[in-house]
């Protein structure tokens, strides 16, 4: 099995359709630029067709993004293809995105097409897509509640008129992990040419289970994960590519498949993706809200000053933030407290310590999170306060 995951971002396009955010090509191009460095494998940069400020996203990316693939969403239909076309046509690595929803309910309400209809545009939009010259990828929207005979077979005939990637959505964010990873399974053993294109998930979050269904399919074999800086999308949002990368880099010794992205540079790419968007990141999200190295209880700061990984599977350091965080509020301990007045440059007897830190606790009681200039007040007060 190939070691490697490649990651598709999906920020530009998927991420872009989160409620309330809309992107103009100047920021498209500074996001994309930072993808780069972060070393995503496929940018996924905007839906050709779908509006004029796309478009012209789409071709600047292509035109000056040149490591990563560059690749446009389009529709199962000519026009959108040759739209898509047009604006890919001068990347290094083009590549178009055909989808079309394979589920019955799909059919029956959005399309008002027959299997047979479904199976006809898929086929003869992927050869098209595939006669331009560009790599094509094929996506089956709603897969996941897909007939799954019908599913293998719509697969099965893309890749026989030249689908490079098949992509797996889980487009209303439904499957389970079990569920997920038996789907993958279940392609790769029934799907007639499977080994010779890349496997690839798309998984949204509205059960909150997008990263672990991506994690599921990638301990089944597929080759590439889809998702998008922070979470970010329809709806709850994509898989956060955050969330597979770390896991897969930290956890390394469980799933045994690497990424090629250098995850120092996460940090500045989500806090880039958030001030753009509009989109503010929960403190408590994984790897990148605000207290996802910081420590509070005073046995956890105890044990993460003494040795870090006793509360730190991973380093701040790895996603490219300077340090973690002692926060300090009422179920701090000594230990923190005595290590802040060092930062700020105190070098107070013990006794002075000892009544600071009581003022301190006073204070904590009172007050959520106890700030640095807070805790000079606390000193400045002892200088005034304990004379003996
Ligand atoms: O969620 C989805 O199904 C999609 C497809 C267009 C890949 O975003
Ligand atoms: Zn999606």
């Amino acid at each position: 099995m190939d070691d490697i995951i490649r990651v598709f971002d999906t920020t530009l396009r998927d991420g872009e359709q989160s409620p309330g955010v809309s992107l103009n090509t100047e920021e498209k191009l500074e996001i994309a630029r930072q993808l780069e460095k972060l070393g995503v494998d496929v940018i996924e940069a905007g839906f050709p067709i779908a509006s004029k400020g796309d478009f012209e996203a789409v071709r600047a990316i292509a035109r000056e993004v040149r490591r990563p693939a560059i690749c446009g969403l389009c529709r199962a239909v000519k026009a959108d293809i040759d739209r898509a076309w047009e604006a890919l046509k001068e990347a290094a690595h083009p590549r178009i995105h055909v989808f079309i929803a394979t589920s019955d309910i799909h059919l029956k309400y959005k399309l008002k097409m027959t299997r047979e209809e479904v199976l006809k545009a898929s086929v003869e939009s992927v050869a098209y897509a595939k006669s331009l010259g560009a790599e094509v990828q094929f996506s089956a929207e709603d897969a996941s509640r897909t007939d799954l005979e019908y599913l293998y077979q719509v697969f099965a005939a893309v890749i026989e008129a030249g689908a490079d990637v098949i992509n797996v959505p889980d487009t209303v964010g439904y499957s389970v992990p079990d569920e997920f990873g038996a789907l993958i399974r279940g392609i790769k053993g029934n799907v007639p040419g499977i080994d010779k294109v890349q496997l690839s998930v798309h998984c949204h979050n509205d059960l909150g289970m997008a990263t672990a269904n991506s994690l599921a399919a990638v301990q089944n074999g597929i080759q590439q994960v889809e998702g998008t800086i922070n979470g970010i999308g329809e709806r709850a949002g994509n898989a956060a590519l955050e969330e597979i990368i770390m896991a897969l880099n930290t956890r390394r010794d469980y799933f045994k498949r690497a990424v090629n992205i250098d995850t120092t540079q996460i940090y500045r790419t989500s806090m880039l993706v958030a001030h753009l968007t509009g989109m503010d990141i929960q403190p408590n999200k994984a790897i990148v809200g605000a207290n996802a190295f910081a420590h509070e209880a005073g046995i956890h700061q105890h044990g993460v000053l003494s040795e870090r990984s006793t509360y730190e599977i991973m380093t701040p350091e790895s996603i490219g933030l300077k340090q973690n965080k002692m926060v300090l509020g009422k179920l701090s301990g000594r230990h923190a407290f005595e290590e802040r007045l060092k930062e700020l440059g105190y070098n107070l007897s013990q006794d002075e310590i000892n009544a600071a830190f009581e003022r301190f606790k006073d204070l904590a009681d009172k007050k959520k999170v106890v700030l640095d200039k807070d805790i000079e007040a606390l000193v400045t007060e002892k200088a005034i306060k304990i004379p003996e």
